[in-house]
């Protein structure tokens, strides 16, 4: 951190003021799991179920965010680790708005994970272990990456060679080869409603 600069935040209306006006708790709901395991797909449906309810939430996600704010990032341990520390101070900045955000990132090793929870807070931090066989995430191969990765063509692939730690203290696991959306969906949201709901204290 740089010596020089003097972070001074909220001087006149903070996160609560904000989550009052908005009726709402903010949280980061983090889906991890493969390229493939259904991470965006269930975050999508997330979103459309919370804003039936009333509730504002903002997605990101690895495509979109590597099209944009992390275009600059690869796919070494070290850029995977810069793309979730960079993301983990965006969601807190969505957070402080009183917006719930719903994260969608391979977020392969348990170091990365631990990043994330640390920068957010663990208060703040629900972590959704999307899980799929890699058999299972290959056959879908919905990007074609999958079969790129095989013939060599694309290099430290998460699941092919690089790696995937499997989450050890998920706040929630769902499998999505034995569940359908909407089983996962509404297994994801009987844990999160609680936590969203405002709370006058
Ligand atoms: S993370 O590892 O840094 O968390 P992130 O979720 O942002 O990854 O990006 C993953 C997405 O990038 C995948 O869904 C896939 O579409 C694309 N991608 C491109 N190259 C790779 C690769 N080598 N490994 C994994 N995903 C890749």
């Amino acid at each position: 951190m740089n010596d020089n600069v003097f972070p001074d935040h909220n001087k006149f209306i903070n996160r609560a003021d904000k989550e009052k006006l908005l009726n709402q708790h903010a949280i980061v709901i983090w889906m991890t799991g493969l390229s493939g395991s259904g991470k965006t797909t269930l975050a999508n449906h997330i979103a459309l179920e919370l804003n039936r309810r009333g509730y504002i939430t903002q997605l990101l996600d690895g495509d979109n965010i590597r099209s944009g704010i992390n275009s600059n990032l690869g796919f070494s341990i070290d850029d995977r680790y810069e793309n979730i520390r960079r993301i983990s101070e965006v969601s807190k900045l969505f957070i402080d708005c009183g917006i719930i955000c719903i994260n969608s990132f391979i977020s392969p090793t348990h170091k990365i994970r631990r990043l994330a929870k640390e920068i957010i807070g663990i208060e703040n931090y629900f972590e959704v272990f999307v899980n799929a066989p890699i058999e299972v995430c290959e056959s879908r191969d919905v990007k074609g990456l999958y079969k790129k990765a095989r013939k060599g063509e694309l290099q430290n692939f998460t699941g092919i060679d690089a790696p995937f730690d499997i989450p050890e203290d998920p706040s929630i696991t769902v499998k999505t080869n034995k569940q359908s959306v909407d089983e996962s969906v509404l297994k994801i949201m009987e844990k999160i409603l609680p936590l969203v709901r405002y709370k006058d204290e």
